[in-house]
């Protein structure tokens, strides 16, 4: 075997592993999503979504906010699932038709997702500081841009093109998974909440809250650059970052199970 293709082996390992481990901590998401907020909305207590620590959630009187609320946090576990989908060699290769349409499900799911998050935050107001508003905000005109670069280039047949930004779609729109699970790896690798503050305006905060998607886009494109060198050993690091972010992620996914999601079921 030559030291080239062992490298591209252990790049392409490092990068199916992260996935595997984000793919588990999706699949909770997505769980942790029906399981709360889909039993307590198909059996009519709005109420009970205050049963977890929310900004807003149910708001008696608020007719419309409750209902953008209900579509939004539902419909994140089939953008989730969609989004997942696309990832899936197999599922691609099998079952194209499939992919084709999981894939328009997820960009059109992913356009309501932001535009009723930037609802719910400009117009119901629901956000703990500016700072984190901001970063939300941004992420959510990212997801807005990206789906339409995918979208365009699909639709244009520009394959490759649209690969790229479907990917980087992927990780905006797990933009809010990456908070949770980023939030949760700090408070477990740190024991605590250090640079947190209520209103997530500390320094980890503000990291997190623009990292939760800065961080994935900036390891994925560094990931694609690898992929297309053909130095060994850049493979070989860039493999290394992908087995940290892994454990990392892993780490986060647990503590989002264990102590974010878990204990409300
Ligand atoms: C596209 C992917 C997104 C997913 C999967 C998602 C998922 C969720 C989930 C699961 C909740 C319920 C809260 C919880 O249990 O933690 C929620 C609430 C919320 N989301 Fe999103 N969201 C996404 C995008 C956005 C964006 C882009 C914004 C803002 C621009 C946003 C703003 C909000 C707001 C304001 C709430 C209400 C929080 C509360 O009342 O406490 N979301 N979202």
């Amino acid at each position: 075997m030559s030291s080239v293709s062992f490298s591209q082996k252990t790049l392409s390992g490092a990068g199916a592993l992260w996935f595997t481990v984000a793919a588990i901590g999706q699949m909770a998401f997505i769980g942790f999503i029906l399981a709360f907020y889909g039993v307590r909305t198909a059996t009519g207590n709005f109420a009970g979504w205050n049963d977890k620590p929310l900004i807003d959630g149910y708001i008696k009187g608020d007719d419309a906010g409750n209902v953008v609320f209900a579509a939004h946090v539902l419909l994140a576990s089939v953008v989730t699932l969609c989004g997942l989908m696309q990832l899936i060699p197999a599922l691609r290769r099998k079952w194209p038709r499939l992919h084709r349409w999981s894939g328009r499900t997820f960009m059109v799911i992913a356009i309501f997702m932001a535009l009723s998050g930037v609802w719910l935050t400009v117009v119901r107001g629901t956000y703990l500081s500016v700072i984190s508003a901001v970063a939300i905000l941004i992420n959510a005109a990212l997801i807005l841009a990206f789906v339409g670069l995918a979208w365009r280039h699909a639709v244009k047949r520009r394959f490759e093109q649209h690969r790229r930004w479907a990917m980087r779609t992927f990780m905006v729109v797990s933009g809010v998974w990456f908070l949770r699970v980023g939030l949760m790896g700090w408070v477990l690798i740190n024991r605590g909440p250090v640079g947190m503050t209520k209103t997530m305006s500390g320094p980890a905060d503000i990291v997190m809250t623009f990292g939760s998607y800065l961080i994935p886009l900036a390891i994925l494109e560094l990931y694609e650059a690898a992929q297309r060198n053909a130095n060994g050993a850049l493979k070989v690091l860039m493999a290394a970052v992908l087995a940290v972010a892994a454990a990392y992620t892993a780490a986060g996914v647990f503590g989002a199970i264990a102590f974010m999601w878990g204990p409300y079921l």
